[in-house]
């Protein structure tokens, strides 16, 4: 057994260990932000505070939120609080509009952030001993280099593959025989659909645990992916405004949420209308205080990111529940407001469609009009009739109006049609003209 297989020692510390070291990250992070980044200054200085305001974990709520503006207001590098020559490396993440979110990393940023990640796979039950397929993207996107510097800080054996050329992404799970795959489960899927056109049992790969996330997925989509690769497929948090990976980790013994490693990262439930923080339990928008971080410590991150805050499970850590959507991903049609995971989770209901959709909105006139492309299982391909088809999608339909509440028109295709990701999945396509 290699010395990074074991549980750190504040991985089973008291509650009491745990908020002490948190009060004591969080004074010193306010204060670095403060002093060296003239951005928090200016806004602790327009919201009344001072990092010294900061007597209990409770008087955050005082301090006023960083959001996706506050960084790209402060474009390129205006965030960071190290000279540049203590930066050895930046990501950035693309927006839908406008210039890419950037930030900064120092060597010691690097260190935390790869054993955050040994963490990680060490929580999903990875080893020392097991060899890692990395196929999240390399490059700006911090998903592959993140997972990457956490397998070998674990001490395993990283085979760095990115993201696509999917013929090739069996041939080295068949080959290499991996234990752990590290991708976002949108292209698990593909990658599972091309072991099958290649005439290979997925489920006999040697894979034993599939570490997934950067984008929203179901509990019907785990269920899938597992019957299909043979693996326990866990859930796995991060962003990059935070650090990248590495902030949630689900653990095998509780599947049902994500342990935040709340050493490092401080959170908060706000309701996104308010701003007002939320009791434990109550669902709102995710709100994150870095604690360690050296090169970009950021305050009350409006992630957008919509959960709860579950009680402390596999360890003493607390647990955020599964992503329901983004605040900012939330479609308003004819009023009613929808999140694409809704819609997901109701096609999942339904065992003859697959999980590969696509959500387009258009306004032809002056109501909003949603349609869900939506394929059926490859087992049913040529084998239903029009009338069978049509049949599917009303049924589909149905269930959305039933469930979410709005009017969709559903249409079922052939497997295959709806485009693949190699990375984060496309799952809305919003043609409404922009007001
Ligand atoms: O997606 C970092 C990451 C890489 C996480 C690999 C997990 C695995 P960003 O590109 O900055 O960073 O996107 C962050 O992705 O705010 C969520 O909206 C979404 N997201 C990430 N993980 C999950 C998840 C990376 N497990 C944004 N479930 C976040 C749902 C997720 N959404």
């Amino acid at each position: 057994m290699g010395t990074r297989d074991q549980l750190e020692p504040i991985e089973t510390a008291s509650r009491d260990t745990l908020a002490a070291l948190q009060i004591e990250r969080l004074k010193k992070t306010l204060h670095t932000a403060y002093e060296r980044v003239p951005h928090y200054r200016k806004k602790f200085a327009a919201a009344g505070v001072h990092p010294s305001d900061l007597k209990e974990l409770s008087d955050l709520a005082r301090f006023p939120f960083t959001g996706k503006d506050d960084l790209r207001q402060n474009y390129p590098f205006g965030m960071f609080a190290v000279p540049m020559d203590d930066i050895v490396r930046v990501h950035a993440s693309s927006g839908t509009t406008g210039k890419p979110t950037v930030v900064g990393y120092t060597q010691g940023d690097i260190d935390t952030w790869s054993s955050l990640m040994a963490r990680s796979i060490r929580a999903a039950g990875g080893r020392s001993s097991d060899k890692i397929h990395v196929a999240y993207g390399y490059g700006l996107f911090t998903g592959g280099l993140g997972a990457h510097y956490g397998g070998e800080y674990l001490g395993a054996t990283v085979i760095p593959v990115s993201g696509g050329f999917t013929e090739r992404q069996v041939q080295l799970i068949v080959d290499f025989r991996p234990d752990v795959i590290m991708v976002t489960p949108s292209y698990m899927l593909a990658i599972a659909d091309e072991f099958e056109r290649q005439g290979f049992a997925a489920s006999d790969c040697s894979l034993r645990i599939g570490i997934f996330g950067a984008e929203p997925w179901t509990e019907s989509m785990r269920a899938e992916i597992e019957r299909r690769m043979g693996l326990q497929a866990l859930n796995h948090y991060g962003l990059s405004e935070l650090i990248g990976p590495g902030v949630a980790q689900e653990c095998p013994e509780s599947r049902d949420g994500m342990t935040l490693w709340e050493d490092h990262f401080f959170p908060e439930i706000v309701d996104p209308d308010s701003g007002r923080v939320v009791p434990d339990g109550k669902s709102g928008e995710l709100v994150l205080t870095s604690l360690t971080k050296e090169a970009m410590p950021v305050i009350r991150y409006r992630t957008r990111d919509l959960t709860r805050l579950l009680p402390p499970a596999a360890r003493p850590m607390r647990r955020i529940a599964r992503i329901t959507g983004r605040s900012d991903d939330m479609l308003i049609i004819r009023g009613v407001n929808v999140f694409p995971s809704q819609i997901e989770a109701v096609l999942g209901r339904e065992p003859q469609l697959a999980p590969h959709y696509l959500l387009e909105v258009r306004r032809p006139h002056t109501l909003d009009e949603l349609e869900v492309l939506v394929e059926m299982r490859p087992e049913l391909s040529g084998k239903l009739n029009a009338e069978q088809i049509v049949a599917l999608a009303q049924k589909a339909e149905h269930l959305i109006k039933g469930y979410v509440g709005i009017t969709a028109t559903v249409r079922v295709l052939e497997p295959g049609t709806v485009e693949r990701s190699q990375g984060k999945a496309k799952r809305v396509v919003d043609r409404r003209p922009k007001t």
